[in-house]
């Protein structure tokens, strides 16, 4: 298979795609806390990252979970203390807490 691009799927700049965090507040993460995860988000806004509830993302029992697109990371067991250093860290740092990642997809080496 050649390297080419295909014109009718062009290349997206990742850069060009805002930033959204997703926090699952769906029955099993609401209980391990994920309301009070959303409300640690809301209360540190930044300009230009999108974050909303969502529902289920099908990692129940791993929460709360959180979800930043567009790059897909995963960030399992979130606590509302740990928030202030995912913003300052991935949403305006551009670089992911390695010890929040979410095991499942993101194997430590
Ligand atoms: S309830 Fe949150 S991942 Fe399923």
């Amino acid at each position: 298979m050649s390297n080419t691009t295909h014109p009718q799927f062009p290349t997206i700049d990742p850069v060009a795609v805002p930033k959204c965090v997703r926090v699952c507040q769906n029955r099993t993460c609401k209980k391990q806390g994920a309301a009070d995860v959303l409300a640690a988000f809301a209360a540190l806004p930044v300009p230009g990252v999108v974050v909303t509830r969502s529902s289920c993302l099908g990692q129940c029992g791993s929460g709360p979970m959180v979800l930043v697109l567009p790059e897909m990371v995963w960030y399992s067991r979130v606590q509302p203390s740990e928030v202030p250093l995912l913003v300052e860290q991935h949403l305006i740092g551009d670089q992911r807490v390695q010890q929040m990642l979410y095991y499942r997809f993101h194997p430590q080496v």
